[in-house]
């Protein structure tokens, strides 16, 4: 077994499966950009080594994750961000991901905690799971792909409702709109999605291979996110997005009235 710990990721190799675990339980598993870095490290990673024959996503603490750290997205609105981002090469190294993706997932799962499992091919939720993407709260739009994936799995009214006011999916409901595939007891999540990987890994790996890349049109997918992501750096800059985060830090509801 190798185990990489890279502060807020831990990630470890073990019998053709390389896990992923996001580790930073007092911001529930909020993703800062040098987490994105070892997430987009590890998918080129897995890609490059045979070894490697499936990722398992998983996060420590009470959730998933609560999605981008805010406190960068308040930084990139501000003009305050230094140095390279990462979070669009994780993205697209999902969006080309050939090797099979397992999430098991639990308590919050926000925005991009919740958008990565349209890329993930196995999930597993436990009841208490809570999928969101509220970007529209956040004076944002959908990003990675999933204003195209949300709504080709779960249909556009529900996707609409996630996206415009927030709404919050259980593990269960996950499940029966096709978002996940079991629903599992929280104590049993990670070995149940464990168990999964570990069937893949058995599996021949270019069968796998070719039969991801038939079922997704990973170009297709790529070249949303370009046009996502120019959206969403706009929506960034805007008096709308800085009004959302101020109150997010403030602890209080935001108010749109005065700013568009
Ligand atoms: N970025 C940065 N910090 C975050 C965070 C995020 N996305 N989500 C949670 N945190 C931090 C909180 O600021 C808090 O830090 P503190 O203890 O230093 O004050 C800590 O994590 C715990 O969060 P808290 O809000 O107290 O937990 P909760 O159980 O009441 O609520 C959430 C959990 C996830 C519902 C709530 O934190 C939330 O809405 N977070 C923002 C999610 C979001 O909008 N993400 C971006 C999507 S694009």
């Amino acid at each position: 077994m190798s185990t990489l710990d890279s502060g807020h990721v831990q990630v470890a190799v073990d019998a053709g499966v390389m896990t992923i675990t996001l580790a930073r339980p007092d911001k529930k598993n909020a993703l800062s950009n040098a987490m994105y870095g070892v997430l987009a490290d590890s998918l080129e990673r897995a890609e490059a080594d045979p070894a490697i024959r499936v990722v398992v996503f998983q996060g420590d603490g009470d959730s998933f994750s609560s999605g981008n750290d805010l406190k960068d997205f308040t930084a990139q609105a501000t003009g305050a961000f230094e140095g390279e981002r990462h979070v669009m090469r994780f993205l697209k190294n999902l969006a080309k991901a050939t090797r099979p993706l397992v999430a098991a997932v639990h308590g919050q799962a926000v925005g991009v905690g919740t958008t990565m499992l349209l890329h993930c091919d196995l999930v597993f939720t436990s009841p208490d799971a809570r999928l969101t993407v509220p970007f529209v709260n956040l004076a944002l739009a959908p990003e990675a792909a999933s204003s195209l994936l949300l709504p080709a799995r779960i249909g556009h009214a529900r996707a609409y409702a996630m996206f415009a006011l927030g709404e919050a999916v259980d593990g269960t409901t996950a499940v029966a709109w096709g978002i996940a595939n079991a629903v599992v007891p929280l104590e049993d999540l990670r070995a149940r999605a464990r168990a999964a990987a570990d069937q893949l890994a058995k599996r021949p790996l270019g069968a796998l291979t070719v039969t991801k890349r038939l079922m997704r049109d990973a170009e297709a997918i790529s070249a949303l996110m370009d046009k996502e992501g120019e959206l969403f750096a706009q929506r960034l800059q805007t008096a709308e997005a800085r009004e959302a985060f101020m109150a997010f830090a403030e602890r209080r509801a935001p108010d749109f009235s005065k700013v568009g």
